[in-house]
């Protein structure tokens, strides 16, 4: 696997972009704020959607910093939510390509609250693709989940093989992949879903009970404390550095028709395990001269978690030319000196 100097700008190899205007949901939020970016790199112009609900206005103006003054004119930032419908028919008003971001993240969170996360993943699902049919946009791509496979226990996952959603949150982004093959069949829409496995990265927020193992592991390791392992350890995912997931989006996007409205895994494609996470962690911290001596603790299994997860990615290699140049070591890397600015500035 090809090792890039940086994950930001990689997405520049060569797309065909049409020049039209792109809209990003959820842009002040980790995967949202990255796909901006690497849009803005690239030339394109991009209007931008978010209510902060978990994302931050920082986010924003780190991307505007990281691309400089010149690019940051082409982003048009709005704040809004989803779940209002006319805001979704303004913010559509002469785009062409859409990339629908915005959602509560989090298998906990939806346990604790699965009417918001349905009223946001759902309801504000269905008023961005109906605001965007009616707009009549180039394309679609919104961000599935690979919670869709639920209990299906097979390994690798391939998209047509999926069981029963364990959790209020994978419900909501199984809903949206049912919508989206309705709107196929009842409008000839075609709306792609990108099934994220565990994507990580810069902007990615440690903070909060509901945050993604790698930031939160990482920020707690920074400074010296316990972290905790949910069950044995030998839980395993498919972990995938952000740069892949913003080139399956940019790609999805400009796929040809035949690409366009079908559901693909987004990830590597290997697995690794909660322990060996710890361990490349830990690894990465000593190459920052941080040194992590502690030993993690165990805690009871988290409900809703599936035990394993792994991509099948040779649908969207062979649909979208999906290439991920990025493994969990290589992102790791990338990401490691992110986290420690991030945690100096606290
Ligand atoms: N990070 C992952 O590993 C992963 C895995 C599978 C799926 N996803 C999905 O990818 C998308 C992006 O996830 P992320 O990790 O960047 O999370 P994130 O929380 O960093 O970003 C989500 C963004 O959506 C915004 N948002 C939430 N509700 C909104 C609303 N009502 N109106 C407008 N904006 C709203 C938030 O403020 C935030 O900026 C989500 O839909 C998430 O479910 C992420």
């Amino acid at each position: 696997m090809k090792v890039a100097e940086s994950g930001q700008g990689m997405a520049a190899a060569a797309h065909r972009y049409t020049g039209g205007l792109w809209l990003v949901t959820g842009a002040a939020g980790f995967i949202g704020s990255n796909i901006v970016e690497t849009l803005l790199r690239d030339g394109q112009r991009v209007r931008a959607l978010d209510n902060f609900a978990t994302g931050f206005r920082h986010n924003i103006e780190a991307v505007k910093a990281a691309v400089g003054p010149d690019a940051a004119q082409r982003l048009e930032f709005v704040e809004g939510d989803i779940r209002d419908r006319g805001a979704c028919v303004a913010v559509m008003e002469g785009v062409a390509h859409v990339s629908h971001q915005a959602g509560l993240g989090s298998v906990p969170r939806s346990l604790a609250d699965p009417l918001t996360t349905n009223d946001v993943n759902v309801g504000g699902f269905l008023n961005v693709m109906e605001a965007a049919r009616r707009a009549g946009v180039q394309s679609f791509v919104y961000a599935a989940s690979s919670s869709t496979y639920g209990d299906e226990p097979n390994l690798p996952k391939v998209e047509h093989r999926i069981g029963d959603p364990l959790s209020p949150y994978a419900v909501s982004k199984l809903v949206n992949e049912i919508y989206a093959r309705n709107y196929k069949r009842c409008y000839g829409f075609r709306a792609t879903g990108l099934r994220y496995f565990n994507v990580f990265g810069p902007r990615q927020d440690p903070d909060g009970a509901y945050a993604a193992v790698i930031p939160k592991w990482t920020a707690a390791m920074l400074v010296d404390r316990e972290i905790t392992i949910n069950g044995d350890g030998k839980t395993s995912r498919d972990f995938c550095f952000v740069a892949n997931a913003v080139e399956a989006n940019i790609r999805a996007a400009l796929a040809s028709e035949e690409g366009q409205g079908e559901v693909y895994n987004v990830a590597v494609g290997h697995r690794t395990t909660l322990n060996e996470l710890f361990g490349l962690l830990k690894d990465e911290l000593s190459r920052l001269q941080v040194h992590y001596s502690r030993a993690p603790q165990h805690a009871e299994f988290r409900a809703g978690d599936v035990r394993h997860s792994q991509a099948d990615i040779s649908k969207a290699r062979e649909l979208l030319g999906y290439d991920p140049q990025f493994d969990v070591k290589a992102g790791l890397r990338l990401a490691m000196p992110w986290y420690v600015a991030q945690a100096r500035c606290r």
